[in-house]
């Protein structure tokens, strides 16, 4: 629309270039269902973006339309994605929770002329499916790798990795055992659960049936990785000297008080802690928790999705809100900048965000709450997945 006006008004030799448009951001995401709190703190993210920044780009104006997938649905998301396209005329799609939600809407990219900015979808091949594919979030190969070293070097000579059997499971689990082995661990057994399984006893019995001393896991977060670590709490493998070592997705902060005193002091290696200490951080969670109504709420997928729209603002920026996908995401290749999680760049080969991750243990603070604290550092991580899979 904004070029047919440019066009029209250059041929009139009307010289004036300063005209506003609305850019439309369509907005995939879990919004009802078991899922929605995750959904929900997409929307806080992007409403905290748009309350310390404003939603206009020069005279553009963004508006976000969302639309709701509430599980890993990979037809629902495309069928979703296209109407947004089509029938809303957006010009650029993001979010996408799950991993297969995501794969399915990239073949939609090119055709539509469209960047799709992953706000949270964390396997590491999304990005190969289209030069489109900007990711904000973190890859498992990212978060699970460092704490390989981190289960081996705690003195576990052997271990068993439990994952959702997906493709981010799937990584989880590789890039754990890789490092895990490495580091001079063996790994016993690789367990593989439905991504819809809520009964874990039998696989608590299979952890406890291996004799292993460490179990590493990864689901993704909601009511199923919940359910997971109370099962885990619940079986008496603790008690047996059974440690549970995970990504941060199992300890996300809003499932800290249901899982409660038994869960202190769990090691997970993350991208994100609501308690990151940080000015940016600070300004993020006051913006954040305004918009997500109550504090506790507030999770991740907050995070991935403010900074998913600050990639989107500098899009918007550099084509003029004009439809130009190519030089959209060029214009974000080696952007680097502070997020609220710590500094990040989008790495111009994988257009996936390079980021420090961080080691972080169970806490309860003096008032009794519960969080994520940060004790080690690992800086400037890349993605190894994608040279894991190439
Ligand atoms: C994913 O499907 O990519 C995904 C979802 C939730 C997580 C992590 C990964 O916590």
């Amino acid at each position: 629309m904004k070029r047919l006006i440019a066009s029209a008004l250059a041929a009139l030799c009307l010289c004036s270039t300063a005209y506003a448009d609305t850019i439309k951001v369509g907005v995939i995401g879990p919004f009802s269902g078991p899922f929605a709190l995750q959904g929900k703190n997409f929307k806080a993210g992007i409403d905290a973006w748009f309350a310390l920044h404003g939603n206009k780009v020069g005279d553009d104006e963004i508006q976000v339309i969302y639309r709701d997938v509430p599980h890993a649905d990979p037809a629902q998301s495309k069928a979703l994605s296209q109407e947004l396209v089509v029938k809303e005329g957006v010009q650029y799609l993001a979010g996408y929770y799950f991993t297969p939600d995501a794969m399915a809407a990239t073949s939609l990219l090119e055709q539509a002329n469209v960047p799709m900015v992953v706000m949270n979808a964390a396997s590491s091949g999304i990005v190969i499916k289209s030069p489109y594919v900007v990711r904000t979030s973190f890859t498992l190969w990212q978060t699970a790798s460092p704490i390989g070293k981190v289960v081996f070097d705690a003195g576990i000579k052997q271990a068993v990795s439990v994952v959702s059997d997906y493709a981010p499971g799937i990584d989880a689990d590789s890039a754990f055992s890789t490092a895990f082995t490495e580091a001079g661990g063996e790994m016993l057994e690789t367990v593989r659960m439905p991504l819809d399984t809520n009964d874990f006893s039998p696989i608590m019995q299979r952890i406890r049936d291996s004799g292993a001393q460490a179990v590493f896991a990864f689901l993704p977060s909601g009511p199923t990785a919940l359910g997971f670590v109370k099962s885990f709490n619940d079986s008496g493998l603790k008690a047996d000297g059974v440690k549970l070592f995970a990504t941060g997705d199992l300890t996300q902060e809003p499932d800290l008080p249901a899982l409660g005193d038994a869960t202190l002091g769990m090691q997970t290696t993350f991208h994100y802690a609501v308690s990151h200490d940080s000015p940016e951080n600070k300004a993020f969670v006051e913006a954040a928790s305004k918009a997500i109504g109550d504090p506790k709420e507030l999770s991740f997928p907050a995070v991935g999705a403010f900074d998913g729209m600050y990639v989107i603002s500098k899009m918007i920026e550099a084509t003029g809100g004009t439809q130009d996908a190519k030089k959209a995401v060029e214009a974000v290749k080696g952007l680097s900048w502070e997020s609220p999680r710590g500094p990040v760049s989008i790495a111009p080969g994988t257009r996936h965000i390079t980021q420090n991750i961080y080691l972080r243990e169970v806490a309860k603070s003096a008032v009794g709450a519960y969080y994520n604290k940060e004790i080690q550092t690992f800086a400037n991580q890349g993605d190894p997945g994608l040279a894991a899979i190439k």
